[in-house]
């Protein structure tokens, strides 16, 4: 007997038909939209190599963020641009530093806006490396151990400035530990951690540097960030972070990772997040001004991916986007209906 024709078809006849049997979507309260700011003032500036990415000064991204919400996007991921940087990176931890400012500025404004802030310190160090530098065994290294101090001090930092989530990416050991522990013991037990769980040594990071100006001035990021050859390795790194605190793990890159995006979603139970770089966010966007690539076809069909490979939670520089793209979806709708009514 032939196999019956229309087995798997059926169910994908008319669009009703596939919108009723989907099993995956992607809904705004699961993005969170990534910003720089740095100082000056009615400051709107282009990041060249993230083509739809903006340098803010403080006052313009507090607009920024205001269509943001208004938009239902739920959440930012904020980075900063000091305009001193030193060894130890101390604009980092400074409570008139750039993102303590900013965040005071959102909050005042945004009072639904969830704000994240990365703690890190590539982006303050003059070596623009993610921690204290030492000599390690005759090697120039990042000192683990000082390094874990300084980034408690930037998490009660940011958290006095009204950080909902801070966001450790430096992959030092231990770091979600000793931030949990400042946290607590400055009366901060309330604000969150979002741990850059397995963030690999990736390439994909190159727009992003160039737009925070933190690449390291010498040697590179592969003995504090993981080796993308170990994928147990990125579980083992998860689990330590759960254990010393973390609320949520992220995954980092998203694209080229979703095989532990998938194994942490099986493991795990606590909210798993997955950062679609800037790398993967400019390859699809270059190549769309091309006209290479159908861009909102391309980077819901990815972001997708992640969904379905377990994230709760996805930061994307295409969070603005879908909002878009998703309201002229709702206007189209509407629309119709009136022309049928
Ligand atoms: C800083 C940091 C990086 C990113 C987020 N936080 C870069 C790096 O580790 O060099 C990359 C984000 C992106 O590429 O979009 N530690």
């Amino acid at each position: 007997m032939g196999f019956p024709i229309h087995r798997m078809r059926r169910l994908r006849r008319t669009d009703q038909i596939r919108k009723m049997v989907r099993q995956t979507t992607l809904n705004l309260s699961d993005l969170v939209m990534p910003l720089f700011v740095l100082h000056g003032r009615g400051i709107h500036r282009p990041i060249v190599p993230m083509p739809g990415q903006s340098h803010f000064s403080v006052d313009t991204i507090v607009d920024e963020c205001l269509e943001l919400e208004s938009l239902g996007i739920p959440a930012i991921l904020l980075f900063g641009l000091p305009e001193h940087k030193d060894s130890q990176g101390s604009r980092a931890w400074a409570d008139d530093g750039i993102v303590q400012r900013a965040v005071r500025a959102i909050k005042e404004k945004c009072k639904k806006l969830i704000v994240i802030t990365d703690v890190c310190l590539c982006e303050y160090t003059d070596h623009g490396h993610c921690g204290l530098i030492t000599e390690i065994a005759g090697r120039r290294d990042v000192d683990n151990d000082a390094t874990l101090e300084l980034l408690g001090k930037i998490a009660v930092s940011h958290a006095k400035a009204g950080a909902d989530i801070v966001s450790p990416s430096d992959m030092m050991d231990g770091r979600v530990g000793v931030i949990r522990k400042s946290l607590d013991e400055a009366g901060y037990s309330y604000v969150a951690i979002l741990s850059y769980a397995a963030k690999f040594a990736s390439g994909f990071y190159g727009p992003f540097r160039k737009a925070a100006e933190s690449p390291p001035k010498f040697g590179d990021r592969e003995s504090y960030q993981l080796d993308y050859h170990n994928a147990d390795e990125a579980l083992r790194e998860i689990q330590l972070d759960i254990e010393e605190g973390a609320d949520i793990v992220m995954v980092k890159p998203a694209l080229s990772y979703l095989d532990i995006v998938y194994r942490a979603r099986q493991r795990f139970d606590v909210p798993i997040a997955c950062y679609n770089v800037s790398g993967e966010y400019a390859m699809l966007k270059a190549a769309a001004q091309n006209g290479w690539l159908n861009e909102r076809q391309t980077a819901t069909e990815a972001l997708i991916g992640m969904k379905r490979a377990g994230a709760d939670i996805i930061i994307t520089y295409f969070a603005k986007d879908v909002a878009e793209w998703l309201r002229q979806d709702e206007q189209y709708h509407s629309d119709c209906e009136q022309s049928i009514g």
